[in-house]
């Protein structure tokens, strides 16, 4: 066979093969086929033109080029076919259905019961007071007794706390804390102590028998009863709004001397008369006094140097009122669609 002859059959042979291969491993080894330094097959006959005579070699010189850059060519166009084949099917494997609906993905929220604790913190927060918090089980000396609670105080009876064994329980109110607090620091204090508390209420629609309240205390040299209505009215105007107004009723509570019952303007009605307010356009908020004298003897503070004010109140009712839901129970079960109103 003649050179010529070879070059045609070698074009048709690689133009075949070359259009034939779909993975670029195939192309890598056809390219060495056709132009490996050594053993390729068109390397070969352009090598061999050199040996050519001199009449012979422009005419087969030529021809030899014009396949070299034919077949040269032919490369160019598969290895693209090739890379282009590849992106389509992977584009399609990993199309995106833009029209499918969504999933939904229920975000989460800030309990009920959790927004009203973190606004009353930030209140007094912003009062100077920090956050200390106490333990739940509580022995009878700091529930009660410290409290200057008689023994036949009505809240010492089986019926109200939760008695554990011997001489513990759980903590009926916070202000036990008050206790730990003033035992482990000197005046001044000024702190808040929230968390959970437990009776044995039968359940309504305004007890249950697991509930959380805030405790506030105050004690430093000359403390009155002006700061505490002071105070307590403008965490009043914090928490319900700046429009808001104070009352203080007077009350009774075996740890504060005089006590008294914080009222606040009916934020339902404006004070005219509703529902919520029960038509006298005040509602109570909480429990409050000066603290007992012989509650700070008791802590070893002296009470002839040291005066302070305490208040409670009931996260609960503060949070039942603000978003006016009207029973207790309902921020204790876990029903969705009246959790996610808030
Ligand atoms: N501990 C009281 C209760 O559970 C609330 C309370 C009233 C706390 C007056 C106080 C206070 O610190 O001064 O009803």
């Amino acid at each position: 066979m003649s050179i010529l002859e070879q070059l045609e059959q070698l074009k048709a042979e690689a133009e075949r093969e070359i259009k034939e291969a779909s993975q670029q491993s195939k192309i890598d080894e056809l390219w060495t086929k056709y132009f490996g330094r050594k053993g390729g097959e068109l390397t070969s006959i352009l090598r061999g033109v050199k040996t050519l005579s001199a009449e012979e070699r422009p005419a087969v010189g030529k021809a030899a080029n014009e396949v070299k850059v034919f077949i040269e060519e032919l490369f160019a166009v598969q290895k693209e076919k090739i890379y282009q084949d590849g992106l389509a099917a992977k584009l399609s494997a990993e199309q995106i259905d833009v029209t499918l609906p969504g999933k939904w993905k229920a975000p989460g929220r800030i309990h009920l019961l959790n927004i009203t604790m973190r606004r009353i913190k930030e209140v007094f927060k912003g009062l100077g007071y920090s956050v200390v918090s106490g333990p739940e089980i509580e022995t009878d000396y700091y529930n009660f007794e410290a409290l200057n609670i008689p023994s036949n105080h009505p809240s010492r009876e089986m019926w109200d706390s939760f008695f554990l064994r011997e001489g513990l329980l759980m903590r009926s109110h916070t202000s036990p804390s008050q206790v730990h607090v003033m035992e482990k620091q000197e005046p001044p204090v000024r702190v808040i102590c929230p968390g959970k508390c437990y009776r044995r209420d039968a359940v309504d629609a305004t007890h249950f028998w697991e509930f959380h309240q805030v405790e506030g205390l105050l004690v430093d040299k000359n403390v009155t009863f002006s700061d505490l209505k002071g105070t307590l009215e403008l965490f009043a105007k914090g928490m319900f709004g700046h429009r808001r107004r104070t009352r203080f009723n007077p009350s009774y509570f075996p740890f504060t001397e005089p006590s008294a019952e914080v009222m606040v303007d009916c934020f339902v009605c404006d004070g005219k008369g509703c529902r919520v307010c029960k038509n006298s356009g005040w509602i109570e908020i909480m429990g409050s006094g000066m603290v007992h004298p012989r509650v700070l003897k008791g802590v070893g503070y002296d009470p002839e140097k040291y005066t302070g004010f305490a208040f409670g109140m009931g996260v609960e009712r503060i949070a039942m009122l603000t978003y006016g839901v009207d029973d207790i129970r309902l921020l204790y079960e876990d029903d969705m669609r009246f959790l996610s109103q808030f």
